[in-house]
């Protein structure tokens, strides 16, 4: 599924879950918590799953850039990008890797993409549904 089409499918859940009055825990006005510790790990993960397609440096060969603000997922949601990542990739096997690796490439994604590391781990409840973008907005 293309990942816009995949963004407005994950925003029905949000808003159904909205609805039946379980809200979505919220990151804190568009900040998004993450370790240095866990984009650490997650280079690495993503080194050995990812940059074969996307390169060493996220700029994208057969798969699409990743960082910059021109990317297709500079302005798309945390949840939207977290959940497209661990449902759709690697796209050769997708879903295979563990929650913890997932949180982790989404924590050194964010990285690349300027959002700076702090002392909360970014946890499953928050890349479930935080609508704060991938690229912080100035
Ligand atoms: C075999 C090649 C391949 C591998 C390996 C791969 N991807 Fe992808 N990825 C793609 C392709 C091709 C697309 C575009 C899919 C589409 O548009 O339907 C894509 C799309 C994406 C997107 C959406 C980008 C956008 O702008 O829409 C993200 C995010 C992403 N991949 C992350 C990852 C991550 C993280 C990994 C490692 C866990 C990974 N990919 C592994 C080929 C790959």
């Amino acid at each position: 599924m293309k990942l816009a089409a995949f963004v407005i499918f994950s925003a029905v859940l949000v808003l159904a879950a909205m609805l039946s009055g379980r809200g979505p825990a919220t990151a804190a006005a568009g900040t998004i918590p993450f370790t240095a510790a866990q984009a650490t790990t997650g280079a690495k993960v993503y080194a050995q799953n990812c940059a074969s397609c996307h390169g060493a440096t996220l700029k994208g060969i057969t798969g699409p850039a990743l960082v910059g603000t021109t990317s297709g997922i500079a302005q798309q949601s945390l949840v939207g990008v977290y959940e497209y990542v661990s449902q759709q990739m690697p796209m050769t096997a997708p879903g295979s890797l563990t929650k913890a690796q997932y949180l982790s490439i989404v924590a050194y994604i964010l990285q690349k993409n300027g959002r700076k590391a702090g002392s909360r781990p970014l946890t499953l409840s928050v890349a479930t549904t935080a609508t704060a973008t991938i690229e912080a907005k100035p």
